[in-house]
């Protein structure tokens, strides 16, 4: 299948370095075609020239989060919802121009600043509704994790530091979709949903938690990190140098 990796992003000192890391990664990748979706009124000189280096398979798009959802700098991060807009717009692409039954695809939503092992694109490849696996770094813990069944194997919880009675207490790096299901439906994101639900709510469209799909070596191996890169102090910029 060819992995469709959904990439919202937006201007900051590190976004550069960001996407750089990440594209890096998806070059290790076969058959990938990355979706990066700017949060802004126009597509960006530095992401258009970075695309275009990169030597991927890549649609750019861009989606401007509305002024009323912006995080403010000194909210902190988890007043607002973060990508919706982004992912929204990749969505609605992905939608008017691939066919279900015709297209074999799987789709990721793979955020800019987290860490990917080149492993975790074989597993989303055996996807065939929603796959889960762990990932590291988040909800409070070394890594969530969904809690597999002994004996059947299924997921029947998650382990969690967050909510972890969330219908699906997963990141959205921890899940990977099957391409017609998306083409199939109409799930979205929203700005309506309560606040670390986007994840669960959105699974919800597609499955119940006992037909996940768990990967990674039944859910033993962390091949994701939430990671979050610090805010650099820049107190001025060198003219002519584009960092
Ligand atoms: C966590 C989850 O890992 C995200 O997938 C989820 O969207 C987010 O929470 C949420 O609650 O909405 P977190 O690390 O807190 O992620 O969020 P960010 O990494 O800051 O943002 C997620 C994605 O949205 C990134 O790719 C980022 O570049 C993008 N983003 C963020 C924008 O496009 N615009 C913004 O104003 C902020
Ligand atoms: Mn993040």
């Amino acid at each position: 299948p060819t992995i469709y990796a959904v990439t919202p992003t937006y201007w900051r000192h590190v976004q550069k370095a960001e996407l750089t890391r990440i594209s890096q990664t998806l070059r290790l990748v076969p058959n990938v075609h990355w979706i990066v979706v700017e949060d802004s009124e126009t597509k960006t000189d530095l992401v258009r020239n970075l695309i275009a280096e990169s030597g991927l398979v890549v649609t750019h798009l861009h989606a401007k989060t509305p002024p009323f959802e912006q995080l403010k700098d000194k909210d902190p991060r988890w007043k607002r919802h973060r990508g919706v807009e982004q992912r929204n717009a990749a969505l609605k692409w992905l939608r008017s121009n691939l066919q279900v039954n015709k297209n074999n695809g799987i789709v990721y939503f793979m955020d800019d600043d987290n860490t990917y092992n080149v492993k975790v694109f074989e597993e989303m490849a055996k996807v065939k509704k929603v796959g889960v696996w762990p990932v590291g770094l988040v909800g409070g813990l070394n890594a969530e994790t969904p809690i597999l069944d002994e004996k059947s194997g299924k997921v029947k919880g998650y382990k969690s530091g967050w909510k972890a009675d969330r219908p699906f207490a997963i990141d959205m790096a921890g899940f990977a979709i099957n391409l017609d299901l998306i083409l199939k439906s109409e799930a979205s994101f929203s700005y309506k949903m309560e606040k670390g639900y986007q994840e669960s709510e959105f699974l919800s469209y597609f499955i119940k938690k006992e037909e996940l799909e768990p990967l990674a070596d039944n859910c033993t191996k962390v091949y994701v990190w939430h990671t979050r890169t610090e805010k650099p102090v820049v107190n001025g910029v060198v003219p002519g140098l584009e960092v």
